[in-house]
Formats: structure tokens, C-alpha cells, sequence
């Protein structure tokens, strides 16, 4: 694999392969076969936004790989009072085995994986999210048995935000056929999937609901674009999902949802706590599958083991 983990563009097939593999097994051997590639390791935990599941999640997966996991409030670094990112990244090269981060500007990441000589994961910026993702094909992969042209995909709400954005790079990957259905205002950004005629834009949300397996959505406000709430308020509310669209489907259709949900918004209570609502497998999978990545980034020679 390549050094860092900054956009699903640094994975290829064979690596998605390999990680999957990887998460799947240490899903089924957790808590019964003693595994610590990372033992004698530290790995810090950089975060400039909130977070319950990544920050967790990746508290646990450390340990549990046998690891030492900081977390790096980063309102609290130096990095916050004028230090420089290239300057943070080679201090921290010398203290650290890896660095995991959560910000806001994503060229800030590229700056830090840059200057770092330690793997550099991205926990979410602006533009990307790719261990959601990650998670996202792994529970599908489960439900399907396969993420590929076969398996169909609606992704409704923000079309440019850093779900959507990272979930066209994973349609790119697995070939599988993705709608993201949003408001033109919202609308992706096309030159991330020219090329790719299984990935599509579609502005009517019940168009866009035709024959598929899994929904999506996340919320209408990201993290740090709150002063534009009253605005995504009011252009996303045809886009929520709920039991209308499921009508719609593949009788069997399930939802999908990165979280935190807010019921009533982007997605309706009826579906989020149905049957069909798979987001705690899929928040789950969070934790497998970051310890997959955390293994083949930190401890190539360990996977195998
Ligand atoms: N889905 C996700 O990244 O959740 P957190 O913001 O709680 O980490
Ligand atoms: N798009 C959301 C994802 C949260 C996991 C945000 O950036 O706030």
C-alpha cells in the first residue's frame, strides 16, 4: 500500500481485497485469538472536529492490535497557535508510528502525510471520508455478499460533501452502480466520476429511488458549515429518505447511514429504526476495518501473521 491513507485513491483493488480480508477476520477472531502487530507502537489521534465513532473506534482498535493510541485534541496543540502543519509533522515522525486525523482543510492532510515519514490516515476532512466508506462496502459485502456492477446504490442529501465525495471514489473502486441524488445547487462534482458510467447525478429523488438495494444519506449540515443550516434546511428536504422511496426499491432494500442521524431530517424515524436500517452493523464495521488499514499501513510485515 501506499504510505497514507488520504482518499480511497491511494488503495487499489487488490489492497480493498486484502483489507476486507483482513477486517473480516479480525471481526470473527476478536476477543479469542490474541493479535498485536502494533505492539510497542503509538499512534496519535488528531482531532479538530467532533466525534463519537471514529475517535472510539479507533481508541479500541489501537489497543486492541496491541498499541498505544493518544488523542490529540488539536484546539490544544501548538499546530492551533501558529506552529507550522510541515513542523508538526516532523516532530511528530519522531514520536510516533502513525498519525490519524480529523480536520477541516483536506490539503492541510496532504501537507501533514507530506512532511510526516509516518503513515498518515484521514478520519474525515472537508472533502473526504474514506474509512467510512471503507466500513460502508465492508457491511455491504456482508449483506450482498459482493460490492460490485451488481449492487445498486442511492446516495440522497449533499452531493458534494465528504460522504458523497468519498462514496463516488469507492463506485470508481467496486464498479458498483451509484445515484447521488441532490439538489442541482448540490450537485457532485463531475470531473470525480467523468469517465465512469456507473456513477450518476439525478435531481429527482423518486427517479433516483428505481430499483435499489442500499440508501444513504448523512446529514444536511455537515461539520463546520453550520452558518449555511437555514439554506441546506430548505434545499434538501425533498431528499429525505423515508418510507415513500422505499416503495420504490428492491423489496428488499436496506439504509444505510454514516451518522449522527437526525430522525425527522435527512432521514425519517420510521426508517431509521426499522428493519431495513443497517447503520449499526455499518458503525461497527468502523472498528474492523480500521484495524485492517492500521495493519497493512503500520505493520505490513505483521498481516500475514
Ligand atoms: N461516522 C462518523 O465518522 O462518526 P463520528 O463523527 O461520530 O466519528
Ligand atoms: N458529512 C458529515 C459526516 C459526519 C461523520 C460531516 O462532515 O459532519
Amino acid at each position: 500500500m501506499k504510505k497514507d491513507l488520504l482518499t480511497l485513491r491511494d488503495v487499489s483493488r487488490d489492497e480493498l481485497e486484502e483489507i476486507f480480508a483482513l477486517a473480516a477476520r479480525l471481526k470473527r477472531e476478536r476477543g479469542k485469538v490474541a493479535y498485536t502487530p502494533l505492539a510497542g507502537k503509538s499512534v496519535g489521534l488528531i482531532f479538530a472536529k467532533s466525534s463519537t465513532r471514529t475517535r472510539v473506534s479507533f481508541e479500541v482498535g489501537v489497543g486492541e492490535l496491541g498499541g498505544r493510541a493518544l488523542y490529540l485534541d488539536q484546539s490544544k496543540m501548538q499546530v492551533g497557535r501558529g506552529e507550522t502543519v510541515a513542523d508538526t509533522a516532523r516532530v511528530l515522525s519522531r514520536y510516533l508510528h502513525g498519525i490519524v486525523i480529523r480536520t477541516f482543510s483536506h490539503a492541510d492532510v496532504e501537507e501533514l502525510a507530506r512532511e510526516a515519514t509516518i503513515p498518515v490516515i484521514n478520519a474525515l476532512t472537508d472533502e473526504y471520508h474514506p474509512c467510512q466508506i471503507l466500513a460502508d462496502v465492508m457491511t455491504i459485502r456482508e449483506y450482498s455478499g459482493r460490492c460490485d456492477e451488481s449492487v445498486k446504490m442511492a446516495f440522497y442529501g449533499d452531493g458534494r460533501s465528504n460522504i458523497a465525495n468519498s462514496l463516488i471514489l469507492s463506485a470508481r473502486l467496486t464498479g458498483m452502480q451509484l445515484v447521488i441524488a441532490a439538489p442541482e445547487e448540490e450537485r457532485p462534482d463531475e470531473a470525480l466520476y467523468a469517465g465512469y458510467s456507473n456513477i450518476r447525478w439525478e435531481a429527482d429523488p423518486r427517479k433516483a429511488a428505481e430499483g435499489v438495494d442500499y440508501f444513504y444519506t448523512d446529514v444536511w449540515v455537515s461539520m463546520g458549515f453550520e452558518e449555511e443550516k437555514a439554506r441546506r434546511m430548505k434545499i434538501f428536504a425533498p431528499y429525505q429518505v423515508n418510507e415513500a422511496l422505499f416503495e420504490l426499491a428492491k423489496p428488499d432494500a436496506k439504509f444505510l447511514h454514516c451518522l449522527p442521524a437526525h430522525r425527522g431530517e435527512e432521514v425519517s424515524a420510521g426508517v431509521m429504526d426499522s428493519p431495513r436500517s443497517i447503520v449499526f452493523d455499518e458503525a461497527e464495521n468502523r472498528l474492523h476495518v480500521q484495524k485492517a488499514v492500521l495493519t497493512m499501513l503500520l505493520a505490513p510485515a505483521e498481516r500475514e501473521k
